[in-house]
């Protein structure tokens, strides 16, 4: 039996339909839910962008981009959801745009109706304002917001209050694709389902808490975007921040939105800033050079820039320790990082508990308890314990993982984290969305970090493509006495 909640009938629209990420993952996520049984075959998935394309040709695109993401790629099953879709050109920077026309390619019902958008931040506004003139900001009309939004605290706030004209809060779905990963929902789970780590998650027990989101891939043809953010703007402002908040939060009173989003932002703002001479030895940024993909060479960032950004000091790595000025976690550091073209793609978060407080077994080496979050790839949960190695000649202690493997336990496919968040639009559940002041306390931090970097005249490092990063980010921890983990090593 189908372990899916049925969601009632909807329309979506999506703005930037022909885009990367309507290909990647929005049309895709769509087809899944439909193989599913989850879109009932009356929804209308309609494609709105500039592009001078036909609806069949629109089709054609999705077909390619859904079979490029699915292993389901039959034929009769694609004809049936090819059905539900549609596409209109809109330049919504034109004001004799095809609004209307949009209107009428909608059910009439008071179904759900979603409008996506895909696009740079930079039109949310005006597509808003057109999409309120053309009477389409119904009661039933729910927006979805990409990050970024905006590029520090004063544009995210000309968005939230330019959209905020037109929607209701409560119809707004600000979108982090990771809250929709089901290892960073898990996270809840294990914090707030066993009664195990509670009693230890604070500055009693834990030593450090250690984040890292690396990636082995580079710019992906997204140089333009990318020159113009930064690993601070386009990893750190949302998923790091959205995976440390989920990490020190104090447990919610309900899972209602609210509840859960009042305790995320609680830990925003009591999240340790810095000035121009903290920011030099708390913080590193890094780009990177050429190196090895595996066993192939690949450029270097510079190298990979069109030809008048070629002097760019945007970091694709980013490493910081920072500090939760609140009574749980007061003094325990909080180290993070991010980067492009590492050795390889892997998402965790460590806790490493205090060591114990005598050590009875002098003679035999033996390390603290390790709480290690596999967020990506092989999913999981291992919790290091000390353990007796069996055998004579002394003794000796060894450090070894208590295992919890998603896939050795559950044989399901994980859905992608679009295709849960687009279910919980539906649904309006905003409880995996962020809330206005929520976005707005993360670039309040991220804007103090950026300008703590330009006043301190702090340089760019480098690292070699494929490697750990630079090598000033081990001498972060190194000065504490501490290491990254490398679980994957
Ligand atoms: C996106 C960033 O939000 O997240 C990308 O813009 C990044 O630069 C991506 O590659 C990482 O997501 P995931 O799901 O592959 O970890």
């Amino acid at each position: 039996m189908a372990k899916f909640i049925p969601v009632e009938p909807f329309d979506i629209v999506i703005f930037g339909g022909t885009g990367d990420l309507s290909r990647r993952k929005l049309l895709p996520a769509l087809f899944h839910r439909f193989l599913d049984g989850q879109l009932d075959g009356t929804n209308k998935i309609i494609g709105a962008a500039r592009a001078k394309l036909d609806r069949s040709e629109f089709v054609a695109m999705a077909k390619e981009a859904c079979f490029a993401a699915s292993q389901e790629r039959q034929e009769n099953k694609w004809n049936k959801f090819a059905t539900l879709l549609d596409y209109i050109i809109i330049d919504t920077t034109d004001a004799g745009a095809n609004w209307h026309g949009l209107k009428a390619r909608l059910n009439t019902d008071e179904r759900p109706v979603i409008y996506y958008m895909a696009t740079t931040p930079y039109i949310y506004v005006d597509t808003c304002r057109a999409l309120g003139k053309a009477g389409l900001n119904t009661s039933n009309a729910r927006l979805v917001l990409e990050k970024p939004i905006g590029t520090d605290l004063a544009s995210a706030r000309a968005i939230n209050d330019g959209v905020g004209e037109i929607f209701p809060e409560n119809a707004i779905f600000r979108i982090d694709h990771y809250l929709g990963k089901e290892t960073v929902q898990n996270l809840m789970v294990l914090r707030f389902a066993n009664t195990l780590f509670e009693p230890l998650w604070s500055h009693n027990n834990v030593d450090h808490v250690q984040i890292t989101v690396a990636e082995d891939i580079g710019l992906e043809g997204r140089a333009g975007y990318y020159d113009r953010s930064g690993a601070v703007r386009d990893m750190v402002q949302n998923h790091l921040l959205q995976l440390l908040c989920l990490t020190a939060m104090e447990p919610p009173n309900s899972l209602d939105a609210d509840e859960i989003r009042t305790e995320k932002i609680k830990v925003l703002k009591a999240l340790k800033g810095f000035d121009t001479n903290t920011v030099k030895s708390n913080t590193v940024r890094a780009q990177y050079t050429a190196g090895m993909d595996g066993d192939k060479p690949v450029s270097g960032y510079l190298d990979t820039l069109p030809a008048d950004i070629k002097t760019s000091q945007t970091e694709t790595f980013v490493a910081f320790k920072t500090e939760i000025k609140n009574w749980r976690w007061a003094g325990v550091p909080f180290y993070l990082r991010t980067g492009k073209r590492m050795a390889s793609r892997h998402s965790e978060i460590v806790i490493q508990f205090k060591p114990t407080p005598h050590a009875l077994f002098e003679n035999a080496r033996s390390e603290a308890n390790r709480l290690v979050i596999r967020l990506q790839p092989d999913e999981g949960v291992r919790l290091y314990m000390q353990i007796k190695e069996p055998g004579p000649g002394g003794l000796r202690i060894k450090s070894l993982p208590l295992n919890l493997s998603y896939a050795d336990n559950f044989s399901v496919r994980y859905p992608d984290a679009y295709e849960r968040l687009l279910m919980d639009i539906v649904r309006g559940n905003l409880a995996l969305f962020m809330r206005r002041d929520e976005v707005e306390a993360a670039w309040t931090w991220v804007d103090n970090l950026l300008t703590s970097w330009e006043g301190s005249g702090q340089p760019i490092e480098t690292y070699a493509a494929g490697t750990q990063g630079p090598m000033q980010s081990a001498m972060l921890m190194d000065r504490d006495g501490r290491k990254w983990w490398e679980s994957h090593l």
